[in-house]
């Protein structure tokens, strides 16, 4: 086990193409993502991309715990159809995102790479999603909601794009705690996620 270094916005390796991975299923891919996961833990976050830990390769783990898959309420008003179900810790490994369809929503977003910092961040609503996974087989999955919002954050990272690139609002970015003394509803809907322990993606 080990806990990698996160780095943070800024650094050259989250700005770059990350390459892809040949052998999905070689050893030493199998040990940067069991660290991933370890580090993902430690940080406390829903979601990493291997350049955040200074692995330049087309590798992203997430997952969407229960409950979560709500937030997206705070952007668009229409969210029914946000995924409802938690979603287990998924390895992607050279994903590839076709959108279903052109509807975008927006949607609050944070970053391990950018501690401490919120954005309201426009993406795709809808999503499918296809990837090799560390057995060697291939994952194909649609996504909705906040599970389609972090395969593409994750994604992003593997192309050097971090969120506030792909905001259209720069009014929504700043610091959580700051953004949270508003009484917009930005502001109480940071608040309310602080209070109830969401993690960074
Ligand atoms: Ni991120």
């Amino acid at each position: 086990m080990a806990i990698l270094k996160i780095a943070r916005m800024g650094h050259p390796v989250l700005a770059r193409i990350a390459e892809p991975v040949e052998d999905p299923t070689a050893p030493e891919v199998r040990r940067l993502i069991a660290d991933m996961v370890d580090t993902l833990a430690d940080a406390g976050g829903v979601g990493l991309a291997a350049p955040q830990v200074h692995a330049p390769k087309r590798i992203v783990i997430f997952h969407v715990p229960k409950g979560r898959a709500q937030l997206e309420k705070n952007g668009d008003e229409d969210d029914s159809d946000v995924e409802p179900e938690a979603v287990p810790m998924t390895v992607l490994i050279n994903p590839e995102i076709v959108p279903l369809d052109d509807e975008m929503a927006t949607g609050i977003e944070g970053c391990l790479s950018l501690p401490g910092m919120n954005g309201m961040v426009p993406r795709y609503r809808r999503i499918r999603y296809k990837a090799a996974t560390p057995d060697g087989s291939v994952l194909e999955r649609e996504a909705s909601g906040f599970h389609a919002r972090v395969v593409q954050h994750e994604c992003d990272h593997l192309d050097g794009i971090l969120y506030p690139m792909r905001m259209d609002d720069l009014s929504t970015f700043g610091f959580s705690e700051e953004m949270g003394r508003s009484e917009l509803p930005l502001g109480e809907r940071l608040r309310a996620m602080r209070e109830a322990g969401d993690e960074e993606i």
